[in-house]
């Protein structure tokens, strides 16, 4: 039988975390205190209701893409999982597409979706204060036994980075916790022929 190489969910811990939430987290939350909900999207409620700076283009918030920023929390932990898993195709080349913060208040949630138009995609858990949320599920799983391929990340703390397949499907049930940030990625690569 021939199976394809399946989807996965890779973790890190990202060096320097404290530094870069104590650089980061008082932007992020001066942003959402200023905005009020005027520009910020609070998206459909049949799909998510949560702070998220979706959307908005690269200069809302800079230090989202700050080179030394990305290096230690998107590249090094990248390098470390094509390091460590050599099934999985190293490409050529990676860059960001989009970048965005994820405020997330009591009861807030973002139902099951995938990201579209990139090849990876990295969570960056910037401020937890309950074990971590997002659940991971397998779509392409036998619909008999869908239910034995969810993935919980409850054993990944603050400071994590989960890397994944962008068309993985993932949601948050809704936070118990009064504040909840982490920071999406959108990750582009483009592979050698050959
Ligand atoms: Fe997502």
């Amino acid at each position: 039988m021939f199976q394809f190489p399946g989807p996965f969910v890779f973790s890190a811990s990202v060096e320097n975390h404290a530094a870069i939430k104590e650089w980061l987290l008082p932007k992020i939350t001066e942003k959402v205190r200023k905005d009020e909900g005027k520009t910020l999207n609070l998206r459909d409620k049949k799909f998510s209701e949560v702070v998220s700076s979706y959307g908005k283009n690269s200069q809302y918030l800079p230090e989202l893409t700050d080179p030394s920023f990305l290096g230690q929390a998107i590249w090094c932990p990248m390098d470390q999982m094509f390091d460590e898993n050599p099934s999985l195709r190293r490409p050529s080349r990676s860059q960001i597409g989009n970048a965005w913060f994820n405020y997330f208040e009591k009861s807030d949630w973002h139902g099951p979706h995938v990201h579209h138009f990139s090849s990876f995609s990295a969570i960056y858990l910037l401020h937890l204060e309950e074990k971590n949320p997002t659940v991971f599920c397998n779509q392409w799983a036998l619909s008999s036994s869908q239910y034995d391929y969810h993935y919980t990340t409850e054993h990944l703390s603050e400071g994590s980075v989960i890397i994944f397949p962008s068309d993985l499907m993932h949601y948050v049930p809704p936070t118990n916790s009064h504040k909840r940030v982490t920071l999406s990625f959108n990750i582009t690569s483009t592979y050698e022929l050959g």
